[in-house]
């Protein structure tokens, strides 16, 4: 079974969070999983004002993402920054490109997950990933989160990401916290889970 990590990451925190994405799969014997960034759509004068050109250098190295991918993986999980509350441009413009795969229902029965960062913690992480959804659900895709089975989403003692929704992050106003251990055991978790299900749907 194949599963692909597809993200954008502007500062390297969705970065991050799709290594340990893809480290949780892995778990999961027959499970084979691929890395993809999408196209970046900002000019590099953009990119240089944001503070973002160094920062993408180190995850330069990962290929991008073409729509024909998604059609030959059993799971694909997506990770995106915030961007107002919804995913990041760059994101909807990779799905924009899905058309084609739509009319042959080329996604329909695979499985999906949605994982994201902000900056702040109530920077809108739910509404991003609840709204991704929606597009996933189009596309006929099995939608699955982050459970409650993961219990270090009740945490209380620390400030964390992760929502039934998906694992999460919080990157500060400045870009300056990285994911903590609890976010990055949700997202190992999360694509674990992403892994056992599709595995039971390939039996
Ligand atoms: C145009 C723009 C809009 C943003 N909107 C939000 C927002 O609505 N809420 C929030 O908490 N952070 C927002 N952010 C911060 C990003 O979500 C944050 O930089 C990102 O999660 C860091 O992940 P990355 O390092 O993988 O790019 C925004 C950033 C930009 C550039």
């Amino acid at each position: 079974m194949k599963i692909l990590v597809v993200y954008y990451s502007m500062y390297g925190h969705i970065h991050c969070m799709a290594e340990a994405v893809a480290e949780g799969t892995k778990e999961v014997e027959g499970a084979e999983v691929e890395m993809y960034r999408v196209q970046e759509t900002l000019p590099d004068e953009a990119l240089q004002k944001m503070g973002a050109l160094e920062a993408q250098k180190e995850f330069a190295h990962v290929p991008v993402c073409t729509v024909d991918k998604l059609a030959e993986a059993d799971a694909i999980i997506f990770g995106t920054p915030t961007r107002y509350g919804n995913m990041c441009g760059q994101m909807r413009q990779f799905l924009d490109a899905t058309g084609r795969l739509w009319t042959e229902g080329a996604l329909v029965g695979k499985v999906g997950g949605v994982f994201t960062s902000s900056a702040t913690q109530h920077g809108g992480q739910e509404s991003t990933i609840l709204s991704f959804h929606l597009t996933l659900l189009h596309l006929g895709m099995i939608i699955v989160g982050l459970p409650y089975s993961f219990q270090g989403q009740m945490r209380t003692d620390e400030i964390t990401g992760g929502s039934p929704y998906g694992a999460s992050t919080i990157a500060g106003g400045q870009g300056e916290r990285m994911p903590s251990e609890n976010e990055l055991a949700a997202a190992r978790f999360q694509g674990k889970h992403v892994a056992m299900i599709t595995s039971k749907l390939a039996k």
